[in-house]
């Protein structure tokens, strides 16, 4: 999603609109903006794109120099008007923007409906306005202060009064923030693209901060009321490099996304005490779960490459036979789908023409269809019975990185669900995953950190035409990923195989200086795949292992090693693959690519 907000002496909704434009490749499925008028408070927002917001405005425009704007990427609630932002509670005097997940919203909610509070839509926002109105007393910045330490999660916020038409108030808590300073002006935005074209003098608010911005002033404190003072940021960033927050690319951006994307994916799904998995949002029985006799996996492209993790970790944690498909090949195959079967289908976007088919022919057999996907509102959402959504945010690059990791986790989630449910594992044995879990985005910011190395092996690598991935069990499947990661950027070409299978074939392809990534993550498979390894290694290849911390054995049997934080060995994959995308990213690049945009890719397939 997207903030911006305004407090100076222009014509407001101009400078929101303008904003919110430069916001709009971060999710667009429904815009708002609230300004004060001589009318007071008015909002007006719109389903869709920006345009739709732009002509109602057109139509009957919102006069006045104070105002606040959003752009929505679905989370809580599907895309509507009365979902969009800004939201409003029942005086109508109060308006709030937001970005991020408010984790307690239902007690919340509840709590005040209790005080006779209504509510029109089915946001968690919706809930901090009328907390604030609830909470007011004459100053809207301690209203604020009190509100937030009622609300757990994640949040970026802007919020107007009518009744102190001079102030602005911004937050930030997990979620980015920055304050634009003008002349006789200042802004709020999520992200810089919102305000560059007005200034290039910004306060960056550090989780835990807030901002009170009138025309002239702008004060900074923490969430407690104390005051900070804090050194302006001048940008001397281009449009384009902002909206990539700095990167060289949005797919680079997306990698470093991930340690977020983990976390906000995981939210308020785990317990506090860490002990077990609550998938609120689903609506299967516990009954139907119990009667499920097999699940199908469904998807294309990297969606499909989750989902075999998701083989892997749904029949480890909860036994139940699983098997996957691509989905244009499920469709014509008259698959046996009966009414205990779960169809899982996976897609980023939600709209790929053949995962779509495919859930439509399961659903048409009888099968409950639960889909994982990024986009909230999408076709594949709202024709599912049950979804689980990533909370990856928008994924801009065609090659898919922080929604493939994002789809493991929801796996993740999902097979400790199941298991819960079905007894298939130990309180000890989910707590032990759910722990280990906590620890990823730590470890996924670990190995971003090593990306330097990564860069030079990479551009080695880039230096040659063929090359090879090798892994056992979910290794494999990482490895599978890794190539077509590859493929899909840099061009080269490469095939990813069962370490166990090569020798039936494909040795054939190996030799010398030929390039081997072998993924070597799984303790028990180790001595098979080093076996593997030895085989090319014998016919000359130059073999990069992929190895969890602490392995040595692996290391003496190979030309070099890139090395993962220790995790279990279930977990492997949401780390292992972050080595290979950084791996492909750079060979792009070395080869003179356009990264974001490969020749012959669609980020989003619709046709069949
Ligand atoms: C396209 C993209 C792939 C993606 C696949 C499935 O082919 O280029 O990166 O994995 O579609 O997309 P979905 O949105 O369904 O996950």
């Amino acid at each position: 999603c997207g903030i911006v907000g305004y407090i100076g002496k222009r014509n407001s909704q101009e400078i929101l609109l303008e904003g919110l434009k430069k916001l709009e490749y971060r999710g667009y499925d429904s815009a708002g903006v609230a300004v004060y008028t001589a009318d007071g408070l008015q909002i007006k927002k719109a389903k869709g794109r920006i345009a739709n917001l732009e002509s109602k405005l057109d139509e009957t425009p919102l006069n006045g120099s104070v105002g606040i704007g959003h752009t929505r990427w679905a989370t809580h609630g599907k895309p509507s008007d009365v979902n969009s932002h800004p939201h409003t509670d029942n005086s109508l005097k109060f308006s709030v923007v937001h970005n991020g997940i408010i984790e307690n919203y239902i007690t919340l909610k509840e709590e005040l409906i209790a005080k006779g509070h209504v509510f029109v839509s089915e946001t968690d926002t919706e809930v901090i306005s009328h907390l604030i109105a609830s909470l007011y007393e004459g100053d809207i910045l301690k209203a604020v202060q009190k509100a937030v330490k009622h609300m757990t999660g994640a949040f970026a916020l802007g919020v107007l009064t009518e009744f102190e038409p001079d102030r602005l108030v911004a937050v930030r808590q997990a979620s980015p923030l920055i304050i634009g300073i003008g002349e006789g002006e200042n802004f709020i935005g999520s992200d810089i693209p919102a305000i560059l074209q007005y200034t290039r003098n910004v306060f960056i608010l550090n989780d835990g901060e807030m901002a009170l911005l009138t025309r002239d002033a702008v004060e900074l404190m923490t969430l407690e009321g104390n005051f900070i003072s804090r050194e302006m940021f001048h940008v001397d960033w281009d449009i384009v490099t902002a909206e990539k927050a700095g990167f060289d690319h949005f797919m680079l951006k997306e990698i470093y996304d991930q340690p977020k994307a983990y976390r906000d994916t995981m939210g308020s799904r785990i317990s506090a005490d860490g002990k077990s998995v609550t998938l609120n949002e689903l609506t299967i029985t516990l009954e139907a779960i119990r009667n499920i006799s097999r699940v199908h996996i469904v998807a294309c492209g990297t969606a499909f490459h989750a989902g075999m993790v998701g083989k892997y970790v749904i029949e480890k944690m909860a036994r139940i036979p699983v098997e996957t498909d691509v989905a244009s090949e499920y469709r014509y195959r008259s698959p046996i789908i009966t009414k205990d079967t779960l169809v899982i289908v996976v897609s980023q976007s939600g709209e790929t023409a053949d995962t779509l088919a495919a859930l439509r022919e399961a659903k048409r057999c009888g099968a409950h269809v639960l889909a994982i996907t990024n986009v909230v509102g999408s076709s594949v959402a709202r024709e599912a019975n049950d979804i689980i959504t990533t909370w990856a945010g928008p994924e801009i690059a065609v090659a898919s990185t922080k929604a493939y990791t994002s789809q493991l986790i929801a796996f993740y989630l999902l097979g400790l669900h199941l298991a819960q449910t079905l007894g298939t594992q130990t309180p000890e044995e989910i707590a032990e995953v759910i722990t280990a879990m906590k620890e990823l985005p730590a470890q996924v910011s670990e190995i971003l950190e090593q990306a330097e190395a990564l860069k030079v092996v990479a551009e080695e690598m880039a230096k040659h035409d063929n090359l090879f991935f090798i892994g056992r069990g979910l290794d494999y499947a990482v490895a599978l990923e890794g190539s077509l990661k590859l493929k899909e950027i840099s061009y080269i070409h490469s095939e990813a195989y069962a370490a166990g299978e090569l020798k039936h074939g494909t040795l054939a392809l190996i030799e010398d200086d030929i390039p081997v990534i072998a993924l070597a993550t799984q303790h028990e498979l180790l001595e098979k795949t080093v076996s593997n390894i030895k085989e090319v290694k014998a016919r000359g290849a130059n073999v990069l292992g992929i190895a969890v911390e602490g392995e040595t054995e692996l290391q003496k049997s190979v030309d070099s090693t890139f090395i993962i934080p220790k995790t279990l060995d279930v977990l492997t994959p949401a780390l292992s693959v972050i080595p290979l995308q950084l791996l492909s990213y750079y060979a792009s690049l070395a080869r003179g690519n356009d990264v974001d945009k490969p020749r012959n890719l669609a980020k989003s397939v619709t046709v069949e």
